[in-house]
């Protein structure tokens, strides 16, 4: 793909890059203050990861609950790199974000007494986590996002965020009718997470890290991707590759055990809060018995759970339509990625330090996660940063905005299988010093070799994959410079958190294009977080 014939031109006072809860929350509060919004979404409305988000939302319950109890188990869980400040801004906000998608005419389960039923996921110190249709909580808010008359273009994707003198200007976007800009003084970035870096994920196919690629090319700094979420229990089928059924946390909440192949449970003597640990705690579990018994899976038997096919019904179509009745049968489960807890440095309005940028949910880094998210964390992000950021982008209200050149798009990629293999190697729950340096040199391998001869043709995958390389290299570049392990962040030759690197390693493209740590915190690199009212 070299320069672009552009064959159509739009204009917008802000552009959304994404369709999921942060994107079409952001792009909502924006059009309500009046902004002439256009979101862009490379699939169609329900190809995003809300639409599979299953445990549900992460708030402080009315009762026996507290902002600062929420923000103590998340702190914890985030292993010492939380931003404490972000955390107990982003949680304070819950209620106030849940109420908007209730008056929206989202529907929420309820107990037989009428009040909101709530679960228990890892990390909590108690049930707040609020669901909807048993297991299915992403598609009910998707469903009233997508109902809600908003502007979006699907099958549209963004090649390149377009920047002058004044910061953001526009995006070069492609879609069936070709490449076309849109000039726009703010662009917000919610494309979601990276999960396709890997052979396995429970993301789905478009979470192709679109959104770093795009902010650091623009000159975003980005931070904490080394911490990369495996879910300790996706379910496990020989041979299954690509986006994988998740078996939500909720399963454990409502009392399902984890056991290895002999019967054992994988956590007992781990953690206090054992198959409820942190889900770091509990992947590394997983990965050990199964390295220890040298097994590709162990089980979930959640046959003690009376009514479970009602209480999960899109768990229990999954096993079912692999042949695996949860009913009846332990669920074969293993890890496999899951949630990018890093991201494009923003505060916590999603704003990034380039002027009119903006990046919203799992493809940002507010500092709410750390290093290891707590469960359910993120689609309460999306919806309370995502309308604060729609709000604060009428802070470029009137600022001119022209894309008046259109550079070339030959960003280097490697074959995508072949990548997604070695960050599966190299990369994955439990890491080394040399894995991941040897995947670095062989990462500048792959991405030297030629273009595929159909990248001109499909120009949308062609930056997927390279969206998907450049990422790569700058998580190697973080993991190898995290000599220690901390979060979901593990490395066997350096076992232990050292003190002097609780913090980010925030990481900028230099001039050469190739991304370099930048040494800084990013609580810095960005700009004084002025948070402005959701309602
Ligand atoms: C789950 O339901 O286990 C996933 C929830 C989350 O990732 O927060």
């Amino acid at each position: 793909m070299t320069t672009p014939d552009v064959s159509w031109e739009a204009r917008a006072d802000l552009v959304v890059v994404g369709g999921g809860v942060a994107g079409l929350t952001a792009a909502r509060a924006a059009a309500r203050r009046g902004l002439r919004v256009l979101a862009l979404s490379k699939g169609g409305p329900t190809d995003t990861a809300t639409q599979y988000a299953q445990g549900g939302i992460a708030v402080v319950a009315p009762q026996g609950d507290s902002v600062e109890s929420h923000v103590q188990d998340t702190i914890a869980a985030g292993a010492g790199l939380c931003d404490a400040d972000a955390v107990r801004s982003i949680v304070a906000g819950g209620q106030e974000a849940v109420a908007a998608l209730t008056d929206l005419g989202a529907v929420f389960d309820r107990a037989r007494d009428g009040q909101i039923s709530r679960t228990r996921e890892g990390g909590h110190s108690t049930r707040r986590i609020i669901h909807a249709g048993g297991d299915a909580t992403g598609a009910e808010v998707q469903r009233v996002l997508n109902a809600a008359g908003l502007p979006v273009l699907f099958g549209t994707a963004v090649a390149e965020i377009v920047t002058g003198p004044d910061g953001v200007q526009g995006v070069v976007a492609v879609s069936d009718s070709g490449f076309g800009v849109v000039h726009a003084p703010a662009v917000l970035l919610a494309t979601g997470g990276l999960g396709q870096l890997y052979a396995c994920s429970t993301n789905p196919p478009g979470a192709t890290a679109d959104g770093i690629a795009l902010a650091l090319r623009a000159g975003a700094a980005v931070a904490d991707l080394e911490f990369l979420q495996f879910h300790p229990t996706v379910l496990f089928t020989p041979g299954g590759l690509g986006r994988r059924p998740l078996i939500s946390e909720a399963v454990r909440g409502e009392g399902a055990v984890l056991v290895d192949p002999e019967g054992r449970s994988v956590t007992a003597g781990v953690h206090p809060r054992g198959d409820l640990a942190p889900r770091d705690v509990v992947s590394k579990a997983i990965a050990a018995r199964m390295q220890a018994l040298r097994v590709d899976h162990v089980y979930l038997d959640a046959r003690s759970i009376s009514g479970f096919a009602q209480r999960f019904p899109t768990i229990t179509a999954s096993c079912r339509a692999a042949g695996i009745d949860p009913v009846t049968d332990p669920i074969p489960v293993a890890p496999a990625a899951h949630y990018q807890c890093g991201g494009v440095v923003t505060d916590t309005a999603g704003r990034t330090a380039v002027p009119g940028l903006y990046a919203v949910g799992e493809v940002a880094r507010t500092g709410l996660h750390g290093g290891n998210r707590l469960a359910s964390n993120s689609l309460l992000e999306g919806l309370v940063v995502g309308a604060r950021a729609g709000i604060m982008a009428t802070e470029r209200r009137g600022v001119p905005a022209r894309v008046t050149s259109v550079g070339q798009l030959d960003f280097p990629a490697a074959d995508r299988k072949l990548l997604q293999e070695l960050m599966s190697d190299n990369a994955g729950v439990v890491r080394t010093g040399d894995g991941l340096r040897a995947a670095i040199l062989r990462l500048l391998q792959l991405q030297s070799a030629p273009a595929p001869e159909d990248a001109a043709l499909q120009p949308v995958s062609a930056l997927e994959t390279a969206a998907l390389t450049l990422t790569a290299r700058a998580l190697l570049v973080a993991a190898t410079a995290r000599t220690e392990s901390r979060g979901c962040h593990t490395r066997a030759d350096q076992p232990e958190s050292r003190p002097d690197l609780a913090r980010s390693l925030p990481i900028r493209l230099g001039p050469d294009g190739r991304p370099q740590l930048i040494g800084d915190n990013p609580a810095r690199t960005g700009p004084v977080p002025i948070v402005p009212q959701a309602s």
